[in-house]
């Protein structure tokens, strides 16, 4: 039996414990609309359960443009959170400015690299040590469809290639449907701009053009024939575009209002939300032409160097909890994307999301695997940010040529 004063000393000595070993994390991320929300609520939740304390700090603005403007001055006046969505070789920036955490502990505990994509631990490397934790693998180029709207039009089959595409949409049009839902952002251009060069060119010439920036690509024939086919998708779009968020042409799709997306699975976190089932209630397709190749977002966070022995011991939890099995699944069967973390179930999962994993293998080993420059995946935040708004440019001003959209475009592949 203890004494009383011994009682007290063991108490204070646990509270302290405890003290030392919960922490706050402060997550920065952009994850807000509905089905997002769900899905990094996942993740606070395991956080909580392991005694630390989440402080949210969600950024609206789908892409993250606005949360890295605002994680930028964060860091500069010397702030940062503890953990922020940083993805692609823009980790490999932040790190190059010695502001990130080292996770090799935590890494070599848990066995990240026996437990991921050598495609996917390379980006989360930098000189050899890992600087971020992956989340997920989201597939970009899907095409989404309201199955009851392709029946009212009299679309038999999905659209595989972009004439079957273009005739699908005349008939929804006569219908009196909005043939493709699109938002008013830059990055939603963008997204549908890389589907479409993916499409018609297929997935060497997308990795020449778009992750090598190949001039000579860059300025061919099969990137006037992409931009040709990208404009006239812009026919099919309703007037009220501009401006409009992500999830929310997500929406016109789920209701009805609207055929088609292209857009990548997060949307399908949306037709989640809402009860909506594939298949029945929508059709995952890939983009036309593109079925045989897989354009991957993968999410992931990085840390940043705090002092605090708490927050540091939340950095370690909140990475190993990332790649634990727990939050593979939830997270991703809330999100849309499936599993970075090898080996996972997928039972859970529905059809989509089988078809993901089956495609991000088959496609990895036939080498039309590529990343996705709409979503920082495969070229410099410079270049790609430029080559964003001259491919924004060109599809929101209809007086640009294809011949200047080509000359500005190939331009802008020059930013450093
Ligand atoms: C992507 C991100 C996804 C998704 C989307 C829309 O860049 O990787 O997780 O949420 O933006 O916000």
């Amino acid at each position: 039996m203890l004494k009383l004063s011994q009682m007290a000393t063991a108490v204070a000595l646990v509270v302290a414990g405890s003290a030392a070993m919960a922490g706050e994390v402060e997550v920065l991320h952009w994850w807000t609309s509905g089905g997002e929300a769900k899905s990094v609520a996942e993740l606070k939740k395991i956080m909580q359960g392991k005694g630390h304390t989440w402080k949210d700090f969600a950024v609206a603005g789908g892409a993250g443009d606005n949360a890295m403007t605002v994680l930028k001055s964060r860091v500069v006046a010397g702030n940062p959170p503890a953990a922020a969505q940083i993805k692609g070789p823009a980790i490999q920036e932040w790190a190059a400015e010695g502001v990130l955490a080292n996770l090799d502990a935590t890494a070599k505990a848990e066995k990240w690299d026996s437990l991921l994509p050598k495609v996917v631990a390379d980006i989360m490397k930098y000189k050899g040590n890992y600087v971020a934790a992956p989340v997920n693998v989201h597939r970009v180029n899907w095409m989404w469809a309201n199955k009851a709207v392709l029946d009212k039009a009299g679309v038999k089959s999905t659209p595989k290639t972009w004439d079957e595409f273009f005739a699908a949409a005349d008939k929804i049009k006569k219908a009196g449907l909005i043939p493709v839902a699109h938002g008013g952002q830059n990055w939603q251009d963008f997204t549908t701009f890389e589907s479409v060069v993916l499409g018609v060119g297929g997935a060497k010439f997308y990795n020449d053009a778009l992750v090598k920036l190949d001039q000579k690509a860059l300025t061919s024939d099969t990137m006037k024939k992409s931009l040709e086919t990208f404009r006239k998708i812009k026919g099919y779009i309703d007037p009220a575009a501009p401006g409009r968020d992500w999830n929310l042409a997500t929406a016109m799709v789920i209701k009805g209002e609207a055929a088609f997306q292209f857009m990548g699975d997060w949307a399908k976190g949306e037709f989640a939300a809402a009860g909506k089932v594939p298949g029945k209630d929508y059709i995952c397709a890939a983009a036309p032409g593109t079925a045989n190749a897989y354009t991957f977002n993968v999410d992931s966070f990085a840390m940043f160097k705090l002092k605090d022995a708490g927050a540091q011991k939340a950095q370690g939890d909140l990475a190993a909890s990332i790649m634990g099995t727990e939050f593979q699944e939830v997270f991703n069967l809330n999100k849309g994307s499936i599993p970075v973390r090898l080996n996972m179930k997928m039972d859970k999962f529905d059809d989509c999301a089988k078809l993901s994993a089956k495609d991000f293998v088959d496609t990895a080993k036939a080498g039309t695997l590529e990343p996705s420059i709409a979503h920082g995946m495969a070229v410099k935040p410079a270049a790609e940010g430029a080559i964003k708004d001259a491919v924004s440019q060109f599809w929101n001003d209809d007086k640009i040529s294809v011949a200047d959209g080509i000359k500005n475009i190939a331009k802008a592949a020059q930013a450093q």
